[in-house]
């Protein structure tokens, strides 16, 4: 029996909840397809700063760096957000664990689901068959440049930098993954002022030439914003450094529908993580009404990465075929909703039984409404 050691850390907000969400199915799938998961439960963010006083505890890092992959819920907490003076903050744990497993790339697919087109903002005809995957560096940038005051206090500065070398190993990553789609990649920079987007492009379009097959064309982030809700499915690849990809991946988030649908990849040359692209959402905190389909996804992220396709895609169809069902929570309800933990159990019966009756499942599990 194969055997997978996860370091799960729940975070912040909604962060418990999704993951209690994501655990139930990865112990469905394993049941399932006769695997074993043993969890290692591990401290982060304000949760963190709270029983120990610091955002990433050592024990959290060495758990991580002795797992075999990452499960994150969400960091944040707005007592935080409201005191510009706090020395320790929820997210450079988020940071600091990034860098400390050298987590260079983040992957996030989106694509616009058929049964939520409707659901979206945007026009059905705009979003119809969007289908992006955006490559975000994450481990360099302004995010990690040198940052302070000057010495008058009244003068804050963030520095932004790249070596030649951080660009490369995520552009490789980024070209191989267009090569297996639609063959195009978009590398969004702000070429026409910034010098670190002067060096991306330079070094992308070196690279480029190594993989011939796929169409590489360049945006400026200002246009590249426009672009995403003007004409989504021109994208394929969406390279892009780490601020950016920050920004953009929030707006292209309403494509899908909801920020809570999104998953999302963190690849490096330690541990890989994965983590819902959502934040820790406090104002939902305790309600039930957080989507944990963006945090199962991410596990099935994680699946993939292990080398557990078929078991990845059991937990994709499942997830399409709730949404399809209209199993979903408040952000996507289409007429009557359901809370986080009834999602889930849905999610999981259709994983766990071959002969799954849908619909009337939830009826007689709930004992509402008629039974078949
Ligand atoms: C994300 C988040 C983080 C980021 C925050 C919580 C530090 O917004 O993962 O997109 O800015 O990278
Ligand atoms: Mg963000």
């Amino acid at each position: 029996m194969k055997k997978f050691k996860i370091a799960v850390l729940t975070g912040d907000g909604i962060g418990p909840e999704v993951v209690g969400e994501a655990v139930k199915i990865l112990n469905g799938v394993a049941k399932k397809f006769k695997l074993a998961f043993s969890y290692d439960y591990q401290l982060i963010g304000a949760a963190a700063i709270h029983q120990t006083g610091e955002a990433l505890p050592k024990a959290t890092l060495e758990a991580c760096k002795k797992a075999d992959a990452v499960l994150l819920g969400a960091i944040g907490d707005p007592s935080f957000d409201n005191d510009p003076s706090a020395k320790v903050r929820p997210e450079q744990g988020l940071l600091a664990l990034r860098k400390g497993l050298n987590l260079f790339a983040n992957i996030r697919p989106l694509k616009a689901y058929k049964d939520l087109l409707h659901m979206s903002p945007l026009k059905e005809e705009i979003i119809k068959g969007s289908d992006i995957l955006i490559y975000r560096e994450l481990t360099g940038g302004i995010y990690f440049g040198e940052k302070g005051y000057k010495a008058d206090g009244k003068v804050a500065y963030d520095h932004c930098e790249y070596s030649e070398e951080e660009i490369e190993r995520i552009t490789h990553q980024a070209f191989k993954a267009a090569e297996k789609r639609r063959k195009k990649l978009t590398l969004v920079d702000k070429a026409n002022v910034l010098e670190t987007s002067r060096l991306w492009r330079k070094v992308v379009q070196r690279i480029a030439k190594e993989y011939p097959t796929v169409q590489m064309e360049t945006l400026f982030v200002d246009n590249a914003a426009m672009q995403l809700v003007l004409n989504p499915s021109q994208f394929d690849v969406v390279l892009t450094e780490n601020m950016f990809g920050d920004i953009i991946s929030d707006e292209a988030s309403i494509i899908a529908g909801s920020l809570g649908l999104l998953p999302s990849a963190s690849l490096g040359t330690e541990t890989a993580m994965f983590e819902p692209v959502h934040g820790s959402y406090p104002q939902a905190a305790g309600k039930g009404i957080a989507n944990p389909v963006a945090t199962i996804l991410s596990v099935a992220m994680m699946l993939q990465h292990l080398g557990l396709t078929k078991e990845a895609e059991a937990v994709e169809d499942a997830v399409e075929y709730a949404i399809h069902e209209g199993i979903s929570t408040l952000d996507i309800a289409q007429g009557k909703s359901f809370n986080t933990e009834e999602v889930g159990d849905f999610i999981l019966q259709y994983i766990e039984e071959d002969d799954f009756k849908g619909m009337n499942y939830f009826n007689v599990s709930v004992g509402s409404s008629t039974i078949i």
